[in-house]
C-alpha cells in the first residue's frame, strides 16, 4: 500500500522523568541519557520530517525540560515550520524557561495532571509535582499560547472527575485531554490496580456529556475494555505519525517499542522518508492485506483498522490478531475477564509498580 504522507511526529527527547506514573506510556526499557540524539541529530531528523509533510510536533518524553538544549530544538521545529507543542509534567517550567521556548517559537503547552486534588495527584505520580504544576499552569496562561490538560484516568481519578474539570477551569486550561488508560506497557503491569468498574465509566460518561460546552472543551479518549468494539489506534498503523525515540528509534506508535520482530528503523541509520515509505516495520499493518480473523472479512475493518497493534501483542503474542478489545475476537477474553475481576476488588494505590528511570538499559 503507498504511504500517505505523515502529519504529526511524537519527537520523545528523553525518557528521564521526575515522575514515576504507574501507567507510563514509555517502553518497560528505558533508553539511557548517554543514548540520546544530539540537538543536531534532532535538527536534522525535524527537517526531514518537514520535508516528509510533518505539520505538528508534539516534543514529549519523559520530561522534555530535562533536556538543557530544548530551546534549540523547538527553534529547529519553528523554523522547518512545524508547528510544537511541549508536553510536560509542569516540574521545572519556570516563567523564564517557557519565555525561552516561546522565543524560540513553541505554539502550545499540554500539562499533565494526575488527579484533582494533592495527594492523589503526588500518590498517582510517585513525585510531590502537584504545587509545581500548578505554578506551570499560572506560567502557562500568561503567555497566552494555548493550554491543555492531560489527565490519565483509571480507578483511582475517575470518580474525582468533575472536581478535575472545575480544576481545569480553575487554572485556565482552554482543553481538558480526559485519557482513559491504555493497558500496555507500565500499564498493563499495573492493570490490576488501575482498571476501572464498569460503574465508575457509566458516571464519568455521563458527567463528561453533562459538561459539555461549559468551560474548557472536554476530550474523552475511549477505555476499551468494556466498549466491545476496538479504538482506531492511530488511526491505522503507519498513516497519520512518527514516533521517534530518545536513541532515534523510528515507530508507528509509541508503545510499539514493545513489539520485538518489527526490527525497528532508527534515523540514525536511515533517512527518514525510507522509514516511513519503505520500512518493514512502518509497513507491517499498514492497510487491511495483513488482516487475519475476522478482521478480514469485518465492515469495520476500514473504521477501526482492526484495532491496536500494540494491545494485540501483548495479551496474545501476535501483533496480527484481532486487538482482543474486539468482542468478535477469539481473545476477546482476555480482556473480558479481567475487567469482570475489577468490579469484585478494590486494589489499592499501594499496589502500584512505579516507572523508574532505574530500569534504563537500552
Ligand atoms: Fe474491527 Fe476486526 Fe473487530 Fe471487525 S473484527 S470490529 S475490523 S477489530
Ligand atoms: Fe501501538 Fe495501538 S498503541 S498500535
Amino acid at each position: 500500500m503507498t504511504a500517505p504522507a505523515p502529519w504529526a511526529l511524537l519527537a520523545e527527547v528523553t525518557h528521564a522523568c521526575p515522575l514515576h506514573c504507574p501507567y507510563c506510556s514509555n517502553p518497560l526499557e528505558l533508553v539511557r541519557r548517554s543514548a540520546e540524539l544530539t540537538t543536531a541529530e534532532w535538527t536534522h531528523v525535524l527537517g526531514e520530517a518537514a520535508d516528509l509533510g510533518v505539520v505538528q510536533a508534539h516534543v514529549s518524553g519523559g520530561e522534555p525540560l530535562l533536556r538543557p538544549d530544548l530551546a534549540e530544538i523547538v527553534a529547529a521545529a519553528h523554523s522547518a515550520g512545524i508547528y510544537t507543542q511541549l508536553v510536560t509534567s509542569g516540574v521545572g517550567l519556570s516563567a523564564p524557561r517557557l519565555d525561552g521556548l516561546v522565543d524560540a517559537g513553541l505554539n502550545s503547552v499540554q500539562l499533565s495532571l494526575q488527579d484533582a486534588g494533592q495527594e492523589g495527584s503526588d500518590l498517582i505520580a510517585g513525585y510531590r509535582s502537584y504545587a509545581a504544576k500548578e505554578q506551570a499552569a499560572e506560567v502557562i496562561r500568561a503567555t497566552g499560547l494555548p493550554f491543555g490538560l492531560n489527565v490519565v484516568l483509571h480507578r483511582h481519578n475517575l470518580d474525582h472527575l468533575p472536581e478535575i474539570i472545575d480544576l481545569g477551569a480553575r487554572w485556565g486550561a482552554d482543553r481538558v485531554e480526559l485519557a482513559n488508560t491504555q493497558f500496555y506497557g507500565w500499564a498493563l503491569r499495573n492493570r490490576a490496580a488501575l482498571l476501572p468498574t464498569r460503574e465508575q465509566l457509566d458516571r464519568a460518561k455521563a458527567t463528561v456529556a453533562a459538561r459539555r460546552g461549559d468551560g474548557p472543551e472536554l476530550v474523552w479518549v475511549m477505555p476499551d475494555y468494556y466498549e466491545g468494539v476496538p479504538k482506531p489506534c492511530m488511526g491505522g498503523w503507519g498513516t497519520r505519525s512518527i514516533t521517534v525515540g530518545p536513541d532515534g528509534t523510528a515507530l508507528p506508535c509509541p508503545a510499539a517499542y514493545a513489539i520485538p520482530d518489527l526490527d525497528h528503523p532508527n534515523v540514525r541509520d536511515r533517512p527518514l522518508s525510507w522509514i516511513w515509505t519503505e520500512s518493514p516495520a512502518f509497513n507491517a499493518y499498514r492497510g487491511t492485506g495483513w488482516m487475519t480473523g475476522p478482521c478480514g472479512g469485518c465492515p469495520r475493518r476500514e473504521i477501526d483498522f482492526g484495532g491496536c497493534r500494540c494491545q494485540a501483542y501483548a495479551l496474545t503474542g501476535d501483533a496480527a490478531r484481532t486487538d482482543p478489545a474486539c468482542a468478535l475476537s477469539p481473545d476477546h477474553h482476555l480482556v473480558r475477564d479481567p475487567a469482570t475481576a475489577a468490579a469484585r476488588t478494590a486494589p489499592s494505590a499501594e499496589t502500584f509498580v512505579y516507572r523508574r528511570q532505574s530500569r534504563a538499559v537500552r
